[in-house]
């Protein structure tokens, strides 16, 4: 007989990773061990990808080598280019994310292998094809007329190009910048160990990160950013506190709030409130921020819980013009980096990943025929 099993796999350890490593105690992450403050404000997304997903902080040669192969990859595959419009009609942005992966996969030059050099190509393609695959999703329902990326441009100052229109200002890529490298890996969080479950099987890159898209849409994963937002325009900046204590006291969960590893402040948390008060400070309109502030003191005094990567990543996102809907995509153009360097280490040193599990059901049943029943 099986074990008893621990719900939700809590403290269960489900693989080794050499990618990122949390000390929830400590409030402490790093990627390959580098502490995230450390790459936070110093480290662009492209060097902490190429760190991911090829071992290494990059050499100048390395980064430019690696950005070339982003400008590649940001060109969309002709079943993509062709389906993008009518999906913008028919799904939403996580839904046709999760399609649209998968039909990249017919496109790609490598998509019948498996073997490690592939991976790392296929790796940086799917990087550099996420933000495009955001923001052709939105022009394609807006009807927007959209630049097309700009080689010369990095991944943050593209998606944002991409987006609102316009050549964003400097600060704003680098805060959207840090933005994407506080997201890019983060252990065995859910969509990663979903990603990690199809590759054990020895499925392909695509397949993985099919999974893993689909995974990280749920309000208990990337969803709650998007959720975040819309508490925050769904609240009366007058009566912040007495909505959040009445929501608690309902038995209400307050999404950004919380995390299964993390039992003191989020590492990304601190970076991202720092960024939120700046953007909101230099909008004039510092009202969603201030919000932000009451809730989280309201939810530490009533649970003592702390905002997760969540909770000011969506304010950081409005205040950098980003579609309240886009949150959770914007998520997976960062954790994109993550997923495929978990893919081609579970390829590296693989065995299916199979757990067991404890049967609560009925014994001993004995067959009825249909009409007897
Ligand atoms: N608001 C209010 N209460 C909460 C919250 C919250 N955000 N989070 C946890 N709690 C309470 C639960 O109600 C529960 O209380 P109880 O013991 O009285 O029933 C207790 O804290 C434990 O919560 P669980 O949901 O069992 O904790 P778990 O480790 O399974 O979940 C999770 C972690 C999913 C992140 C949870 O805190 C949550 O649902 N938060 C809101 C959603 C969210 O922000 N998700 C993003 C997480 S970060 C990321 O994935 C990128």
């Amino acid at each position: 007989m099986a074990d008893k099993p621990t719900k939700g796999l809590a403290d269960v350890v489900a693989a080794s990773t050499a990618l990122s490593d949390i000390d929830g105690t400590a409030g402490r992450l790093s990627y390959r061990g580098y502490d995230i403050h450390e790459l936070a404000g110093h480290a662009t997304f492209e060097e902490v990808a190429h760190l991911l997903q090829r071992g290494t902080l990059p050499t100048r040669r390395q980064l430019a080598d690696y950005g070339a192969e982003l400008a590649e990859g940001r060109t969309l595959g002709a079943l993509v280019e062709s389906d993008i419009s009518e999906l913008a009609g028919k799904q939403g942005p996580m839904e046709a994310l999760r399609t649209l992966v998968s039909l990249a996969a017919a496109d790609d030059p490598d998509k019948d292998s498996n073997a490690a050099d592939a991976n790392r190509r296929k790796a940086a393609r799917l990087t550099a094809q996420q933000p495009v695959l955001v923001a052709r999703y939105h022009a394609a329902r807006t009807g927007a007329d959209i630049p097309a990326p700009d080689p010369e441009l990095s991944t943050a100052a593209n998606f944002l190009l991409q987006i609102t229109g316009r050549r964003p200002e400097r600060r704003e890529v680098e805060i959207f910048d840090t933005c994407l490298v506080l997201h890019a890996d983060h252990t065995m969080n859910a969509s990663t160990f979903a990603a990690r479950v199809c590759a054990a099987t020895l499925s392909d890159m695509h397949s993985a990160i099919v999974a893993a898209v689909g995974t990280l849409k749920g309000p208990l994963h990337g969803g709650a950013n998007e959720q975040v937002m819309r508490t925050l325009e769904a609240l009366d900046p007058r009566g912040v506190a007495q909505a959040v204590r009445d929501k608690l006291a309902a038995g209400e969960k307050i999404m950004g709030f919380g995390h299964r590893v993390y039992k003191t402040e989020d590492p990304r948390a601190t970076h991202l409130r720092r960024m939120s008060q700046e953007l909101a400070e230099a909008s004039g309109d510092d009202t969603y921020y201030r919000m932000s502030r009451e809730m989280e003191e309201v939810v530490f005094a009533d649970k003592h819980l702390y905002p997760n990567v969540d909770f000011y990543a969506a304010t950081v996102y409005h205040y950098l013009g980003i579609p309240t809907d886009l949150f959770t995509p914007v998520f997976s153009v960062s954790r994109m980096s993550g997923w495929t360097a978990h893919v081609i280490e579970q390829h590296a040193d693989n065995r299916l990943i199979r757990p067991d599990s404890e049967y609560i059901g009925e014994r001993d049943q004995k067959w009825v025929p249909i009409d007897e029943r």
